[in-house]
């Protein structure tokens, strides 16, 4: 099997055209945007020109499906508010360039897919987790982005699109390649992880409410700001947490929102995001219980209003033994010593899609670790080296979930 590492590039950098921010090689491609939806349709349109068999669903999840049994590889296309260009575009840009080689090659049966959503505007890896049933559609269509838009409304934009689900009985297994997101492979000057396990998470919304008020002729004493108590609430958390985590665990509070959020306003409300993972169940629901017990307090502490947004999560997930056993020879026969095995402190789609099917996935190192910014970045050859380790491992992959 001939596979084409320019045209491979080529793609990947199309593909970054499609809502770049003009900063660095970042993207702008948040789920459902008019830069998501175009950069679909794109992935669609080579999807088709490789001869596969194009469908997006009612989530807005795009497939690309080779005849008969397939290895399904991929992960997904949109990304963060301020996203790099690899974020889940590697992976369905390997998956669509092995589709092509192997199809021109006459075997074996490899589909394409880039799921809706993975960066979470509306959940947790929103798109693969209503394909995996993990997540009716019904409930999906309930949840709010930060700026209060649903779901429903949004997946709308993609109405003219969308067909039916795609069955998982088509495909022998699952292969998500990605960029590693941490600093480990980079430091070590690896060039291939090979996932373990994906570790789990839980999110949810905050809010306190206590009593907006003039922010000049209010006293110090009188003053129920939901700023203040935000901030005790981070100071208590990180030190109240720190009984129950490991080196491992980790915790975010990545998006806030203050109002009315004016200069002379003492704000009276606060609901910010409250994220945390770990590699374990048991940990992440002592760390819950952690959350909620300082919240309940600094709230009364404070003269605050305390409520909690339902909570979304992922378990941990182990890889698939044999498909890890695949990319661990491929790795060891392209890039002898310079891989590893590793988990994964990032949540991708594979997490979802392991509950259908064997399910592996792959890293390549980002450089100096960085992602989820503009500045997210792997040197040339790594991407290569992924691509090649994918290519050499195919046979293996397809033979050990029965595919053709
Ligand atoms: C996915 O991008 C994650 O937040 O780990
Ligand atoms: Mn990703
Ligand atoms: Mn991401």
């Amino acid at each position: 099997m001939q596979i084409d590492g320019a045209r491979f590039l080529k793609d990947l950098h199309d593909l970054r055209a499609i809502g770049a921010s003009g900063i660095a090689k970042g993207v702008v491609r948040p789920a459902y945007s008019a830069a998501d939806i175009a950069a679909r349709e794109w992935l669609a349109d080579r999807m088709r020109d490789a001869g596969l068999d194009v469908r997006f669903d009612p989530a807005g999840n795009l497939w690309g499906i080779a005849k008969g049994k397939s290895l399904l590889v991929g992960s997904h296309s949109d990304t963060q508010p301020e996203g790099g260009w690899l974020d889940g575009a590697l992976g369905v840009v390997m998956g669509l360039e092995l589709a092509r080689a192997a199809q021109e090659a006459g075997g074996p049966a490899v589909s394409v897919v880039s799921f809706q959503d993975e960066e979470g505007r509306f959940g947790v890896t929103t798109g693969s987790a209503i394909w995996s049933g993990s997540l009716s559609l019904d409930h999906a269509d309930t949840l709010t982005d930060s700026a209060g838009t649903s779901f429903a409304t949004a997946r709308a934009a993609m109405s003219h699109l969308i067909g039916d689900f795609v069955d998982p009985a088509q495909f022998s297994g699952f292969v998500e390649c990605h960029i590693e997101q941490g600093p480990w492979l980079d430091e070590a000057g690896q060039s291939i992880g090979v996932v373990t396990d994906i570790v789990g998470i839980r999110d949810m919304r905050v809010t306190f409410e206590g009593e907006q008020n003039h922010a000049g002729t209010t006293p110090m004493h009188r003053r129920r700001d939901a700023f203040q108590a935000l901030s005790a609430f981070n100071t208590a958390l990180n030190d109240r947490l720190r009984n129950v985590v490991t080196p491992q665990s980790v915790w975010t509070i990545g998006h806030v929102s203050l109002h009315p959020g004016a200069h002379s306003i003492v704000p009276g409300k606060v609901v910010f995001s409250m994220q945390w993972r770990d590699g374990d169940t048991a940990r992440l629901t002592r760390m819950e219980t952690v959350i909620r017990e300082t919240a309940a307090d600094v709230a009364d502490a404070t003269g605050m209003r305390l409520s909690f947004s339902e909570m979304l999560g992922l378990e941990p997930v182990a890889m698939d033994a044999q498909l890890r056993k695949a990319l661990a020879q491929a790795a060891q026969q392209i890039a002898p010593d310079r891989w590893r095995e590793m988990q994964s402190g990032a949540l991708h789609d594979a997490t979802n899609v392991a509950a259908l099917m064997p399910a592996a996935m792959m890293f390549a190192p980002s450089i100096n670790g960085i992602s989820h910014t503009f500045y997210e970045d792997t040197h040339e050859a790594d991407l290569l080296c992924g691509l090649n380790v994918l290519a050499a491992a195919l046979p293996a992959l397809a033979k050990a979930g029965g595919g053709s």
